[in-house]
């Protein structure tokens, strides 16, 4: 709840600060597109997101982010190896809830993870080096910001305010999450130190 309170806090300063850059034009204040930043951040490092995007070769599972089970492998292309494609045991949809929990989610594009030239590493790394490799066309498979921002429809992220029977959604509303990012790219996509 605490973080719930904070995260809308941080939306409204950031939405506030809309009318009051010294250039005039709706520009959002550096400081405040931190501190939406950071409720991207949030997102980006929740486990229904960073277990698609491991340090390693492995995914991730559940809330502590435990190595997947069977050794699944990222695979060459991010769809696993052979034999042990991610589609192989995640289906177009999640399944229904009648099935219980602990089956293996799934999207409408096919459940795959970041390729090994372009691993998009969202764990472990510092709130500075996640935004700007988070923006970086030659780290993020060549997204301009227009891009990325179309990319947070995409069904994989999308599923992480729908993630199936016995799984935590994000706990940031979506809403929030997308408010936060567009008033972040609005101040120019500042980013912390590293
Ligand atoms: C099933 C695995 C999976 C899940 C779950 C997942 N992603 Fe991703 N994500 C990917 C893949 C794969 C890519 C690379 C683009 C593509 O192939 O679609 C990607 C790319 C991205 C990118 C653009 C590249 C970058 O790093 O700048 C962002 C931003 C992103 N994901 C955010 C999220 C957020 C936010 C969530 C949770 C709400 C999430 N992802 C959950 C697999 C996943
Ligand atoms: C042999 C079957 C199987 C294969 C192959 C498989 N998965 Fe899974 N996966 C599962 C099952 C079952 C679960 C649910 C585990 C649970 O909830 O306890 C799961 C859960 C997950 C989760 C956890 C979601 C969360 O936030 O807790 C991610 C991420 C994931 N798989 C990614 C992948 C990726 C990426 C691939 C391919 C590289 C893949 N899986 C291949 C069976 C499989």
């Amino acid at each position: 709840m605490n973080k719930l309170v904070f995260t809308i806090i941080t939306i409204a300063s950031a939405a506030c600060s809309g009318g009051r850059s010294s250039s005039g034009g709706g520009m959002v204040a550096a400081g405040d597109g931190l501190a939406a930043w950071e409720t991207v951040r949030g997102v980006l490092q929740h486990p229904r997101c960073a277990n698609c995007h491991p340090a390693g070769d492995q995914p991730l599972q559940g809330d502590e982010g435990r190595p997947h089970n069977q050794n699944v492998q990222r695979g060459p292309a991010g769809r696993g190896m052979v034999g042990a494609e991610c589609t192989t045991c995640h289906g177009p949809a999640n399944p229904p809830a009648s099935y219980g929990a602990h089956t293996p989610p799934g999207v409408s594009n096919g459940w795959h993870m970041p390729t090994p030239e372009q691993p998009l590493v969202f764990v472990g790394v510092s709130s500075g080096a996640l935004c700007a490799q988070v923006k970086d066309p030659a780290h993020n498979g060549g997204k301009d910001m227009a891009a990325l921002r179309a990319h947070l429809d995409d069904p994989l992220v999308q599923w992480g305010w729908s993630p199936g029977l016995g799984r935590a959604p994000v706990p940031t509303p979506r809403a929030a999450f997308l408010a936060a990012w567009d008033a972040w790219a609005a101040a120019g996509a500042p980013c912390p130190a590293p």
